[in-house]
């Protein structure tokens, strides 16, 4: 099936690649020349494992191609899926003005039937919306809109997308819902077929769903804490072992970051808002995300006795979580932020993430490795759970420094204690 892509980002450049493999001919677009360009090197503008693999090789097959034209791209397409952001606007709302204006140039364009579907996450009622834009341009009988939202994770985003838990299709018209299972035929996985709207709450949803258990963990460990003498991961794994509960996601942590649970959950507040339904859950979960973050400089101020103005502190690891580059609303950016503005120095390392670190932090020292770090600091404060990190010589480290502070478990708090270290942890006792 021939399909158009629109939005190249870590979604809709994982999707172009998949269905592409998957058999489908896909063009990618996405406005951005330079990415564009990079695609046409065979590589993806973001890290991804096994993304570039699929890109060239699908690229050399001839099945995905890239161009930064809309009107090229959708030529003959039967489906053409929207992959691009949805920014939070200063009141925790989505920016759509993304949509809408890919929505106008289509319906500038199209020339032949398409099913339009929605990939990105959108609040409910926005399909009607795509309709009512669409509408101004192309007779009724010219397109039909969907909702196919994605639920993939940066970081296993190809495996994810492949093997999903199920996939949904929110379609209410009798001609787009049956292309849509064709495409999505390749894919073993139960699907479902639902309404638009029901598929536009159903991501919003889940990620609330998500984040909401995070939250449980991070309130957990944050107890275990201040009890001193018990173990949060033991906690965590009886509750996790209840089927009704389940252990993903039950995990301490420095604060949930990345691009889709802190904004979305922003956006579902504010969608609450909008009907006048009671958002204090959720903003509960918000709450707690930002407790656990100050509950992280907290920990560092008080490895220092209280004051950590003039201290060298060396950051490991930058990403919002391993195995990808992404930094977008990562934890690192607010904990290194207020470690600053009370007086510390930042020395920091990331595998993948420098580059887009330095587009967000021009006053810290970037450094070239976890060595580096601990040779030019006082303390080290660990905020991804990237292996490598788990990796280091920690004995060889104490020559160097004192001071560990933890937030991903990564060591045992009694060998850190053997080896003379000040340590701290997320919710176990030292
Ligand atoms: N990142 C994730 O893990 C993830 C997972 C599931 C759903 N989502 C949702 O998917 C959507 C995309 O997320 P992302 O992380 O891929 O974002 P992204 O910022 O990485 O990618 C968006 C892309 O759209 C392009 N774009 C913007 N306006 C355009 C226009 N007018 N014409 C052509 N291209 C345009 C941008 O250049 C960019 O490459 C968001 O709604 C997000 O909430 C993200």
């Amino acid at each position: 099936m021939k399909i158009a892509v629109i939005g190249m980002g870590y979604v809709g450049g994982t999707t172009a690649a998949c269905f592409a493999e998957l058999g489908h001919e896909v063009w990618g677009i996405d406005h951005d020349a330079k990415k564009i360009q990079l695609y046409k090197t065979g590589k993806a503008p973001f890290y991804e494992k096994g993304l570039d693999r699929l890109i060239k090789h699908n690229s050399s097959e001839g099945r995905l191609n890239f161009t930064t034209n809309i009107s090229e791209g959708i030529k003959e397409a039967k489906v053409i899926i929207i992959a691009v952001g949805t920014p939070p606007k200063e009141d925790g709302s989505p920016d759509l003005s993304a949509m809408e204006k890919v929505a106008q140039e289509i319906g500038e364009s199209l020339d032949h039937y398409a099913v339009i579907v929605e990939k990105s996450t959108v609040p409910i009622r926005t399909g009607e919306w795509m309709n009512k834009i669409l509408g101004k341009h192309l007779s009724k009988e010219r397109f039909d809109i969907a909702a196919c939202p994605e639920f993939l994770q940066e970081s296993t985003a190809v495996s994810d997308f492949m093997k999903p838990d199920r996939i949904v299709i929110g379609a209410d018209s009798e001609k787009a819902s049956p292309i849509l299972f064709e495409l999505y035929k390749p894919i073993v996985a139960p699907k479902i077929h639902t309404s638009i709207k029901a598929a536009e709450m159903i991501k919003h949803a889940v990620n609330a769903a998500l984040y909401t258990k995070i939250a449980f963990a991070f309130s957990v460990s944050q107890l275990c804490d201040a009890e001193g003498n018990v173990d949060c991961i033991e906690v965590l794994r009886g509750v996790g072992l209840d089927k009704r509960v389940g252990e993903a996601f039950l995990q301490p942590g420095p604060g949930v970051g990345g691009f889709c649970f802190p904004k979305d959950l922003d956006a579902l507040i504010a969608i609450q808002k909008q009907f006048r339904v009671y958002p204090g859950l959720f903003e509960a979960v918000r709450e707690i995300n930002k407790l656990q973050k100050n509950h992280v400089v907290n920990k560092v101020i008080k490895s220092f006795d209280g004051d950590i103005s003039n201290q060298i502190i060396g950051v490991l690891g930058l990403a919002f979580k391993a195995g990808t580059n992404d930094m977008r609303l990562a934890a690192s950016i607010d904990i290194i932020k207020e470690l600053q503005k009370k007086g510390a120095t930042i020395v920091a390392y990331d595998p993948k993430a420098m580059d887009e670190a330095k587009q967000i932090f021009t006053n810290i020292e970037y450094a070239n490795s976890s060595e580096e770090v601990a040779e030019k600091s006082n303390a080290l404060l660990i905020l991804t759970e990237w292996p490598e990190f788990q990796e280091l010589d920690m004995k060889k480290i104490r020559e160097k420094l004192k001071i560990v502070i933890d937030t991903r478990n990564l060591f045992e708090p009694k060998r850190m204690k053997q080896l003379g270290y000040i340590y701290y942890c997320m919710g176990r006792p030292i």
